[in-house]
């Protein structure tokens, strides 16, 4: 019985390195593929290092490029692997080119998919993000579903078979580290931002939204995403005086970061949850959310590009967690158990 893995982006290590280990836990052998779609030092090795996931039997380092290459070549480069390493299982998660390519090389060779984080929709087409979950989802046979709400967006897809709601496996590795969380506070008083999506890294919205941090009176702390870095130089836009730019940093620094944030701006997906995990109100800067659960529970607003931040009302506290119980991971590992047979392979 084996599984392989496709994994590639910082958030992909993040969510497979529970999964892993109960894997390992269950005694069933697995093939961890990376891509290299992320390849800085700080964007991947780092994670694999601190989040102690088992080293990848294959590095494709397929780097950047422009969604075509960077896909193109992912699918050239797993095709061969996938079909050497014959799994019972491709396993790929969230919804970036990685996970797409995972799912379609995967698909061409008959190979059974599991897609970790299924259903997640932002009913925006321009994301590429958005287009990438909505096909991995239909040539999956497993979806693992964070929460109702994910399930029931794959439902209104006509896709059934093969769903199962088990939690977030980022509240499995949350819990897992959380005494782990750094106790320094290196920044007094601040809050916490991370920007890199394609749809805030135009000029335009990029310029927007850098007024709009310029806004906050606060100290504005910014572990800066290589993109955005390349973006803010590109369009020669001002840095203001009230932001701190700092590298990328590993996921507990980060995890220490927001403890101590006043409050988050983010447009990633896992920080939302992560702010609401910690007791922290989250600003997300986009103009839709897939994980309208925090939204709900009024840990998180969105603030769309041509709103003012308005900080003035923040709740923080004692959030209830609408993604499972923390064990996700064992129960994805079980249903792999139980929809596993060797001659399952669909002819
Ligand atoms: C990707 C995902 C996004 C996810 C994010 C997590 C897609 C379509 N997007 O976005 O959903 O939220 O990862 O971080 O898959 N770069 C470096 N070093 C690196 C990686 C990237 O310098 O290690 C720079 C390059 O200039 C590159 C740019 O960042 O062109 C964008 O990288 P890319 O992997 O294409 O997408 P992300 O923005 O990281």
């Amino acid at each position: 019985m084996k599984i392989l893995t496709v994994i590639g982006t910082r958030p992909q290590f993040i969510k497979a390195s529970p999964v892993s280990h109960a894997l390992i836990g269950a005694g069933v052998e697995e093939v961890i593929v990376n891509t290299g779609q992320h390849y800085d030092v700080n964007m991947s090795e780092l994670f694999f290092k601190e989040l102690e996931i088992p080293e990848a039997k294959y590095n494709l380092e397929v780097g950047s490029g422009t969604h075509g290459e960077q896909t193109g070549e992912m699918l050239k480069k797993l095709e061969p692997v996938i079909e050497k390493e014959n799994p019972g299982y491709v396993l790929v998660y969230g919804d970036t080119n990685s996970t797409l390519a995972g799912a379609l090389a995967a698909s061409k060779l008959h190979i059974l998919i599991g897609h970790v984080e299924a259903g997640l929709r932002s009913f925006n087409r321009k994301m590429p993000e958005e287009i990438n979950r909505v096909l991995t989802d239909h040539v999956s046979s497993l979806l693992f579903c964070p929460s109702d709400v994910s399930k029931e967006n794959l439902k209104k897809e006509g896709i059934t078979a093969g769903v199962h709601v088990v939690g977030d496996v980022m509240y499995d590795i949350f819990r897992k580290f959380e005494h782990q969380f750094p106790d320094d506070n290196l920044y007094g008083e601040y809050c916490l931002l991370t920007m890199h999506r394609a749809e805030n890294t135009t000029k335009d919205v990029l310029q927007k939204r850098i007024r709009q941090i310029s806004e906050v009176a606060l100290k504005v702390v910014y572990p800066i995403h290589p993109r955005t870095k390349k973006c803010l130089k590109e369009y020669s836009i001002t840095i203001p005086e009230n932001l701190v730019l700092i590298d990328p940093v590993g996921w507990l620094e980060l995890m220490g970061l927001v403890k101590h944030t006043q409050f988050v701006l983010t447009d990633s997906g896992g920080l939302q949850k992560e702010a609401l995990w910690h007791g922290k109100h989250c600003f997300t800067l986009r103009n839709e959310t897939e994980w309208i659960e925090t939204v709900e529970q009024k840990s998180n607003s969105i603030v769309r590009e041509e709103d003012s931040l308005d900080v003035t009302t923040i709740y923080n506290g004692d959030f209830t967690n609408p993604f499972g119980n923390g064990n996700a991971s064992e129960e994805i590992v079980d249903i792999i158990k139980n929809n596993f047979r060797d001659d399952l392979f669909v002819s």
